[in-house]
């Protein structure tokens, strides 16, 4: 029985993002990340879209009063179903709409009465009227998650893309796929494990029983990387530049130290390394953002890497329609 999960087949050819699973490198449009580390949101989204990310400010704007209406009707969502909502209720748009309306519906379900300012950049003014405690590690986490290859949610997108749906479709249909747990969704648990563990006596034994009872450290492991994502490292940089996370991070970098520990000796075979998501959990806690609200926050940054994707497949790409080999009874 064939289940891949499609690991090692390639779908197109991009010019958008080489994720170097062997090296743990990540190459954006020839720009390693680590050099994008200094870069504002939207000069990184000019670069991913190969144009300017011109009037977002009025975006934000122009998409507010319709995201503060709809914020009412929306109590029961989690902050990722609520984005998906608000994105497929706006009259119409564009790509900078898109973009837009994501941060604003993340910003707006924390504090339905905030005014977007257009004069601001994209991550000031979402930090702003959001309410959160600064805006400099949410520019640093949105610029390092914006774009990162064929992962499940992009590949979404793309597949939407290709039947011609349109951007918002394809951006609608992306975030459906971030909402499962193995996919953006472990930072939250990343934090409940840390809380566990700074009351354990004994965290290397904690790892290891959770290995032997078959369960998976949340924040390790990854599909293409057999080394340490290079992400986690430009977060931890994050975690550092923050003022009061000294502690937590050097709690946080003993136990990623115990528990690579426990996972090369549960799987000698394979290399589980740290994934993006271990210090995501430390920096958005740190920014005053709630657990259930980080998947959401990740799409906001990531809305870049889908729309730059969604781009690039209406631009040259075929319709994707892969075949599944019947093992069925035939008549
Ligand atoms: N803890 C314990 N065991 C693990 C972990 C982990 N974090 N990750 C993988 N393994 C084990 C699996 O149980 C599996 O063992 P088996 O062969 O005995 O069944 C083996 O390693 C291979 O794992 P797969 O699930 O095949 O690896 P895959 O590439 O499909 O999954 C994934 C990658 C989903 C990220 C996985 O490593 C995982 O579940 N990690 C924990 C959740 C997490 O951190 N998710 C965020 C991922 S980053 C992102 O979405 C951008």
């Amino acid at each position: 029985m064939v289940s891949s999960g499609l690991e090692g087949v390639v779908v197109a050819d991009s010019h958008i993002s080489y994720v170097d699973g062997q090296a743990g490198r990540l190459i954006l449009r020839g720009h390693s990340l680590e050099q994008l580390e200094p870069w504002t949101f939207e000069e990184m989204g000019a670069m991913l879209w190969q144009r300017p990310l011109t009037g977002l400010g009025e975006a934000r704007l122009r998409v507010a009063p319709w995201i503060r209406e709809l914020v009412p009707l929306a109590t029961h969502l989690s902050p990722i179903e609520w984005l998906r909502f608000a994105l497929d209720r706006l009259p119409s748009g564009t790509s900078i709409d898109w973009v837009a309306a994501l941060g604003v519906a993340l910003a707006l379900r924390r504090n339905p009465q905030a005014q977007p300012d257009p004069g601001l950049g994209h991550v000031e003014d979402v930090a702003r009227m959001a309410g959160l405690t600064g805006s400099d590690g949410l520019r640093r986490y949105w610029v390092c998650v914006a774009e990162h290859g064929m992962n499940a949610s992009t590949f979404t997108a793309r597949v939407v893309a290709s039947t011609r749906a349109g951007e918002r479709a394809a951006v609608s249909a992306a975030l459906g796929a971030l909402q499962g747990p193995l996919h953006g969704g472990a930072p939250g648990p990343v934090l409940d494990m840390l809380e566990v563990l700074e009351s354990h006596p004994d965290p290397a034994a904690w790892f290891a029983q959770q290995l032997r009872d078959g369960q998976r450290l949340m924040g390790f492991g990854h599909r293409i990387y057999r080394v340490r994502d290079p992400r986690a490292e430009v977060l931890r940089r994050a975690c550092q530049s923050l003022p009061g996370l000294q502690q937590k991070l050097a709690f946080a970098e003993h136990m990623e130290t115990l528990a690579t520990q426990a996972l090369s000796a549960h799987k000698p075979g394979r290399v589980l390394q740290t994934n993006v998501e271990y210090y995501t959990a430390l920096l958005l806690d740190a920014l005053g953002l709630e657990r259930s609200e980080f998947t959401a926050v990740f799409a906001c940054g990531r809305v870049l890497g889908w729309l730059a994707h969604i781009f690039e497949q209406e631009a040259e790409g075929r319709l994707i329609r892969p075949e599944v080999r019947y093992v069925g009874p035939m008549d």
